[in-house]
């Protein structure tokens, strides 16, 4: 913020909140002076000897009537003494000056207020800052106590715009970050998560040190305990003042955890390890995204979504041999699929990339216990086709196009309302194409404006079987009219226009469903029943595609890529590559599952521009953005059409591809449908600079391939959702050869 954009700052209670608050003001410059309120005489001499505070006083009243239109007031005292503030401000605060405070509670905040004013005072601005330490007093205030925490300001209607500003401000300036919500919502946001949490490490510790043994007991805590009941040593008067303040929200929430205990109990007493184990799996991986998202490693956690830049200096080749993650594909229909099963379904391979990710916690949430990832084996145990229940809340599918499309399907003829989120990308992809059809065999869906999502789906529609030719080549939409066929009255099918990836068929095969199958056709019966299987994944060949591109483009490479993944709808990018001049070897090819498989051997050989094909496209729509770089390596122009679809995809794969080739200067040219690459076949084709991926993992990694023939550093931007399909991507890439660093 520009320098002293509040006139004075009186802090009211000057302890390590309060304190802390007045030190990040004065070092980022951001008030004029700095004049504290403290009880006792001591406090005031400690915290202007330490330079918290310009100066100070223990009497309020003689320093409220020198504040001025512009000046903050923060009253920093615990939370049941705030209501006695209040009523000394109430008369003595001059006209214009805004107040806020920083109490753990904001329901008793508001009501402390309106007793004493009467009605909410507009200048009134509630705020809890979500930081401390375990020290306290003036001795232990810090400037740096707020940077990069957050704070939670709750405005209610009455308050004046001008004052949230400042406040918002000053918070900034210390280097907060500044959320809003609700007092309501704050109260149960932290009763659940701070509150209650200390409801019951307190009383099992007294229910421990109640106990005869407890010498033993306290003798013999080993780790668990420890982590366990820390926060149980904190200040028991704080916390009986937070108890008593947000009494109905805490409440709530022990309630809530009693229910959740005595059903635990029930399990443990009758020896039910299926419900032990879901409440088990459940509980580990939101513990597990939870250390992610400290570790700053979870892209999903929309807060604080993480920025990831790949920094790609130039290299030659690539050598080795590699087995790069699991089929996207067919991880996201392994869940479905063994999720719907009688008996236990056992996947290898499986991609424990973001994406896939959310579809397993999704089944999670719909009561499905699902044992690992770990090292890419799940163990599902499968609930029937009527054994999904309502998720506790909206189903969050990140990234995944993928998950929503073949879910809305899937969910469309359950008993229950569900509601599909995703983030910013996959919020502004279209969903009338899979909502549509939906809606002609009786499904009930609504979708956000012009078809985005979120979409909500109302359970106990009796779905009917349709037939649907599809309007565009999509295994997306063809899947989720299929899995909603399993639902339905009758005959279900789909007819596409050109063949696209028929994972769903041949897994419903796997998974002992009947799918007829002819030509362009597929369908099947509704009412039908999944018997349980084993699932190996290969290897994604949309990932082995940035690997094979990287061969193909630098002299003296040479690559294998081990177990991927060859279904007919899915190899587009060898018969491109290879009518590009590419050499390409399918060693050791086998079928595996129910879906063929090679080795992949790809050497370096030169390159010619093409005109693709347009029946190519749907079976190499992923890997285009490699494939652009291929292109743009190749001697002459390449010429891509029919590929519209391009653009609705994770972003609009032309544009970014075009933008981002442009920007490293390759003259290409976006077309509606495609796009017009001219290759010069230069040794450095690619000049260096900085390219936008938009956040789409594939934008991000055909650019960090073409370093491979850049003259200097490609700095390629939001590189994030790599995690969503190869979250290893970087550390094969390096050990390939490529000089890939992350900031
Ligand atoms: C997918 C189908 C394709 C593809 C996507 C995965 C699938 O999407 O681009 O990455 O698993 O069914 P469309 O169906 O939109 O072409």
């Amino acid at each position: 913020m520009e320098q002293e954009q509040i006139g004075r700052l009186l802090v009211i209670g000057i302890g390590l909140i309060g304190g802390s608050f007045a030190l990040a003001l004065k070092a980022a410059g951001a008030c004029r002076e700095v004049i504290g309120v403290a009880p006792n005489a001591e406090t005031c001499e400690q915290a202007r000897r330490l330079g918290i505070v310009d100066r100070a006083s223990t009497r309020l009243e003689e320093v409220l009537p020198e504040l001025e239109p512009g000046d903050l007031v923060f009253v920093a005292v615990p939370t049941l003494a705030v209501e006695s503030v209040f009523a000394q401000l109430k008369g003595a605060l001059p006209n214009g000056v805004t107040a806020t405070d920083a109490a753990s509670v904001k329901g008793s905040v508001v009501v402390a207020a309106k007793k004493v004013w009467g009605r909410m005072p507009d200048f009134l601005v509630p705020g809890h800052p979500i930081a401390g330490s375990e020290k306290s007093g003036v001795t232990a205030a810090r400037d740096d106590l707020y940077r990069d925490h957050r704070v939670i300001l709750t405005p209610l209607p009455e308050t004046d715009t001008s004052h949230l500003q400042l406040v918002e401000l000053a918070w900034q300036a210390a280097g907060a970050e500044v959320l809003k919500m609700p007092v309501e919502e704050h109260d149960e946001v932290l009763a659940a998560t701070s509150h209650l949490p200390h409801v019951i490490a307190f009383s099992l510790v007294d229910t421990l040190a109640h106990d005869a043994e407890n010498e033993n007991i306290f003798r013999y805590a080993a780790g668990g305990f420890r982590d366990f009941t820390r926060i149980a040593s904190s200040d028991p008067v704080m916390w009986r003042d937070i108890m008593l303040a947000n009494r109905d929200a805490i409440l709530k929430a022990i309630d809530l955890y009693s229910l959740n205990l005595s059903s635990l109990r029930s399990a443990i007493a009758s020896g039910d390890s299926a419900a032990l184990m879901g409440v088990f799996t459940r509980a580990k991986a939101a513990r597990d995204h939870f250390t992610k998202m400290l570790a700053k490693q979870a892209y999903s956690d929309s807060m604080q979504a993480q920025e990831i830049t790949f920094i790609a200096q130039p290299a030659a080749k690539v050598t080795g041999k590699f087995r790069v993650p699991g089929d996207k594909s067919m991880s996201h229909r392994s869940i479905m699929l063994g999720s719907l099963a009688e008996g236990v379904t056992q996947v290898e391979g499986f991609l424990e990339g973001e994406d896939a990710l959310a579809t397993l916690q999704a089944f999670r949430d719909m009561g499905v216990v699902i044992e690992g990832p770990h090292d890419g084996r799940v163990i599902i145990h499968g609930v029937g086709m009527r054994g999904l229940k309502a998720p506790p809340g909206p189903l969050y599918l990140g990234n995944s196009g993928t998950s929503m499309r073949l879910l809305a399907g899937l969910l469309a003829g359950q008993d229950f309302d569900v509601t599909l989120t995703g983030d910013e990308s996959l919020s502004k992809r279209p969903m009338n194409r899979v909502a549509n059809p939906l809606r002609e065999m009786g499904a009930n869906i609504e979708t956000g404006p012009e078809g985005r999502p979120p979409l909500l789906i109302k359970g106990g529609s009796q779905l009917a079987g349709v037939h649907y030719p599809l309007p565009m080549a999509s295994a997306q939409v063809k899947s989720a009219v299929l899995l909603a066929g399993l639902y339905a009255d009758g005959e279900t099918s789909t007819v596409e226009p050109a063949p696209t990836r028929d994972h769903t068929e041949r897994m419903l095969q796997g998974f002992g469903y009947v799918v007829e199958r002819n030509g362009a056709k597929a369908s099947v019966c509704g009412g039908g029943a999944l018997a349980a299987c084993r699932i190996d994944v290969p290897a994604d060949i949309s990932s082995a595609a940035f690997f094979m591109v990287a061969a193909a483009i630098s002299p003296g490479s040479d690559i294998v890529l081990e177990h991927v993944g060859i279904n007919p709808t899915r190899d587009g990018v060898i018969s491109i590559l290879r009518a590009m001049g590419a050499d390409i070897e399918l060693e050791n090819a086998r079928e595996v599952g129910g879906e063929p498989v090679a080795d992949i051997r790809i050497r370096y050989a030169p390159l010619q521009g093409i005109r693709i094909p347009e029946d190519l496209v749907p079976l190499a729509i992923d890997e285009f953005p490699a494939l652009f770089i291929a292109a743009a390596c190749a001697e002459g122009e390449t010429v891509l059409t029919g590929a519209e679809e391009l653009r609705v995809k994770e972003s609009d794969r032309i544009q970014a591809m075009a933008n981002g080739l442009a920007a490293l200067g390759v003259s290409a040219r976006a077309t509606p449908d495609g796009i017009v690459i001219q290759g010069t076949g230069e040794k450095n084709v690619f000049s260096g600079g900085t390219v936008d991926s938009l956040g789409d993992h594939r934008i991000a990694m055909a650019f960090a391939v073409a370093s491979l023939r850049a003259k200097d550093t490609i700095r390629i931007l939001h590189c994030a959702n790599v995690a969503t399909s190869f979250p290893n991507f970087a550390e094969l890439a390096t050990e390939a050869g490529l000089k890939l660093q992350l900031a």
